[in-house]
């Protein structure tokens, strides 16, 4: 008989589920024997404008020199970023995409017997990567669909080393203030790692929301994570960055894959961080399919969590699966977040006006039939 391969890993990956991603549109296109062409994609917070020709450039330029490895410290890249962000160079650490950057985080810093705290309906990605290493997740009860700080102070105990919110929060849009985040640096433990995750912090700026980099030279136990993949436009190319301590980049670079970011990605990236046109955009675009999407809404008679992310999570009055899939036969894809432990609400990603309005129409069509 063959040995049972499941039952010989490491306990916390027993338990593990794997992440769900949104569906692809191929994928639909097959099943349902549709048009790719004629499919909306609302579903997994991607930048609607496509790539800037800025980045196509720059990736085209890179392809002659496929062959060979990409400059494993990404010099370039961190010398941009750490210039804009007014850090120095040992300060970034370079990701495959900003998940590999809590991957890095869980496997230096957690293992079984230590755990890590987030709030309920956090990022999807946090569980995963602190069970996979065998450390405990501390779920804590989220307030008004946010992060209850004061609640995931109250949460950390003697065997806490990691600490993971995002601001703005995905699937829910919450978020927090400076004061909030002040406060709660404050009171965290020095021992303590805050990953402070704003992925999508672009689409806020300038609004209520704290910038994490100016708290770090007060908090040694903060770490920022970044990423391209949102307003930047360049999920597929998957890169990510921290702004840290030296000391916690130099630890993060100890279990850091050699070559986690690949050429293209570094060429586009250092590319997007020079587009400001194509953010600005991206920003106006994101803004107006706010106000479009909940003007929909509000004229369904629906409810909504506010969001300062590029998505929105609306409140379908019932189990929200059934007009999930009602919403593929329309060929419209958006995001169940039943495995968040929100069974009532879809999150919807912010795309152009002709997306969103599509959205809304056959939203409008699948809520009629009751
Ligand atoms: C809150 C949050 N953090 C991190 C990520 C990871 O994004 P990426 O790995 O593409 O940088 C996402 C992606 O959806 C996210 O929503």
């Amino acid at each position: 008989m063959s040995c049972d391969f499941l039952a010989l890993a490491q306990p916390g990956v027993q338990k593990l589920s794997p992440y769900v991603p949104g569906k692809p549109v191929d994928e639909l296109a097959r099943e349902l024997d549709l048009d790719p062409a004629n499919i909306v994609k609302l579903a997994s917070n991607e930048n609607p404008l496509g790539p800037s020709p800025k980045v196509l450039e720059a990736i085209r330029a890179e392809l002659a020199e496929l062959t060979r490895y990409p400059d494993g410290n990404g010099f370039e890249l961190k010398t941009r970023l750490a210039a804009r962000c007014g850090v120095s160079t040992a300060q970034v650490t370079l990701g495959n995409g900003s998940n590999d950057i809590l991957d890095l985080v869980a496997r230096a810093y957690l293992a079984p017997g230590l755990n890590a705290v987030f709030s309920q309906y956090a990022f999807a990605v946090y569980p995963i990567s602190t069970q996979a290493v065998g450390a405990q997740g501390k779920v804590v009860p989220a307030k008004d669909w946010g992060h209850d700080l004061e609640a995931m102070l109250a949460a950390i105990d003697a065997n806490t080393r990691v600490v993971f919110i995002a601001n703005p929060n995905n699937p829910t849009g919450t978020w927090f203030g400076p004061d909030a985040l002040a406060r709660f640096l404050e009171r965290v433990p020095e021992n303590v790692l805050v990953v402070l995750d704003e992925a999508y912090i672009e689409y806020a700026e300038g609004d209520e929301l704290p910038d994490g980099l100016q708290y770090l030279d007060a908090h040694p136990n903060l770490l920022v994570s970044r990423t391209f993949s949102k307003a930047y436009g360049l999920a597929s190319l998957r890169v990510g960055y921290a702004i840290s301590t030296q000391q916690v980049a130099d630890v993060l670079n100890r279990v850091r894959q050699p070559f986690n970011v690949n050429s293209l990605a570094l060429a586009a990236a250092c590319a997007a961080l020079d587009d400001s046109g194509y953010l600005a955009e991206g920003r106006r675009i994101n803004d107006l399919g706010m106000v479009q999407l909940e003007e929909g809404f509000r004229r369904l008679g629906l409810t909504w969590i506010p969001s300062k992310g590029n998505f929105i999570a609306v409140d379908i009055g019932r189990d929200a699966a059934a007009i999930y899939q009602a919403l593929l036969a329309e060929g419209v894809i958006v995001r169940p977040v039943g495995g968040y432990g929100m069974p009532n609400h879809l999150r919807i990603s912010i795309g152009l006006p002709e997306e969103n309005a599509r959205c809304l129409e056959a939203l409008a069509k699948v809520l009629a039939r009751g």
